[in-house]
C-alpha cells in the first residue's frame, strides 16, 4: 500500500512554485529509500519539466479533444478505463518518479464532464504513489475550477510583494469555502532577502497570515534558470535546498 499524500504547492504567479515543487520532489527522493512519486504540473504554461530536468511528448489537454471525440463514437467502450489507458500512456516515467502535465485548462468545447472523468481518474491515480506534488497554476483558477480534490497538505508560498500575501489570504479563504479538502495548509515566504525574515512575517501578520517557513532568496536558483540548468541539480549546500529539506523533514 502506496501512502498516497497529495502535496499542492500554490500562491501568486512568480512567488517559486514550479522551483519549490521541483526541490521537493528533490528532498522526497533524498529522505527515503523506494519512494514514489507522481509529480503533476497542473500549470496550463509548464514549467516543471524544465524545473526537473525531463522531458515529455503530451499533456492531457492534448489528449482530452481526442477523447471527447471517441466518447461520443463509442459508447460501447468503458470510457472510464479507456480514459485511465490514455492518461497512464501519457505519464513520463523517470527512475525514481513520474511526471503528469496537464497542459491546456480548457479547449474551445465543453469539457465539462471529461473534466470530471480526468480529476476522478487522478484522484484514482495518486493512491499507487508514496506523495503527488503537485505545481497549481499561479493564483485561485484551480481552486475555483477545482482542478485539485482532496490536497493532504497545500502549501501557499509568497514572497515579498503585497499583491502575493493579499492571493495567499484569498486561497485560503476560497479552502475553506469550497468543496475542496485541504487537510493542512502551510504558509511559505520564498525569496526573503537576508535579514528581512522578521520584517516578512511582521508584514504577513497584517494580512492573518502566520509563516510557518522561510526560503531564502538563493542566486543560484534564477543563475540555473536563466542558463537552463535544472533546479533539481541544485547542490545540496544551497540555501534554498536546505529550506526546502526542512520543510521535507516536518511533512514526513
Ligand atoms: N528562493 C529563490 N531565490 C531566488 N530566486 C527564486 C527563488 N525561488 C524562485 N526564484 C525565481 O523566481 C522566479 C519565479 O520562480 P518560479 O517560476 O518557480 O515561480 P512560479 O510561482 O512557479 O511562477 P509561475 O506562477 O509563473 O508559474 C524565477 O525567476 C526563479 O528563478
Ligand atoms: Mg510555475
Amino acid at each position: 500500500m502506496r501512502k498516497g499524500k497529495v502535496i499542492a504547492v500554490a500562491g501568486k504567479g512568480g512567488t517559486g512554485k514550479t522551483a519549490i515543487a521541483a526541490l521537493l520532489i528533490r528532498e522526497l527522493l533524498n529522505a527515503q529509500e523506494d519512494v514514489c512519486i507522481l509529480a503533476v504540473d497542473a500549470d496550463a504554461d509548464s514549467n516543471l519539466p524544465d524545473a526537473l530536468g525531463i522531458s515529455y511528448d503530451k499533456t492531457v489537454g492534448d489528449i482530452r479533444e481526442g477523447l471527447l471525440e471517441e466518447k461520443q463514437r463509442d459508447v460501447t467502450l468503458d470510457i472510464r478505463s479507456q480514459f485511465e489507458g490514455k492518461i497512464a500512456g501519457i505519464i513520463a516515467e523517470e527512475e525514481h518518479y513520474d511526471l503528469l502535465v496537464m497542459g491546456r485548462p480548457e479547449g474551445p468545447g465543453c469539457y465539462c464532464p471529461v473534466n470530471h472523468l480526468i480529476r476522478m481518474i487522478i484522484d484514482t491515480l495518486t493512491k499507487n504513489y508514496d506523495y503527488t506534488i503537485i505545481d497549481c497554476e499561479a493564483g485561485l483558477e484551480h481552486l475555483s475550477r477545482r482542478t485539485t480534490r482532496d490536497v493532504d497538505v497545500m502549501l501557499v508560498v509568497l514572497d515579498t510583494t503585497l499583491k502575493s500575501m493579499k492571493t495567499a489570504l484569498r486561497l485560503k479563504e476560497i479552502a475553506k469555502e469550497i468543496d475542496v479538502d485541504v487537510k493542512k495548509l502551510i504558509t511559505i515566504a520564498n525569496k526573503i532577502p537576508a535579514g528581512a525574515d522578521k520584517m516578512i512575517v511582521e508584514a504577513a501578520q497584517k494580512y492573518n497570515l502566520e509563516i510557518e517557513r522561510i526560503i531564502p532568496f538563493d542566486p543560484l536558483i534564477p543563475e540555473y534558470d536563466a542558463n537552463g540548468i535544472p533546479i533539481m541539480d541544485l547542490p545540496d549546500s544551497a540555501p534554498s535546498v536546505i529550506a526546502v529539506r526542512l520543510i521535507v523533514e516536518k511533512l514526513l
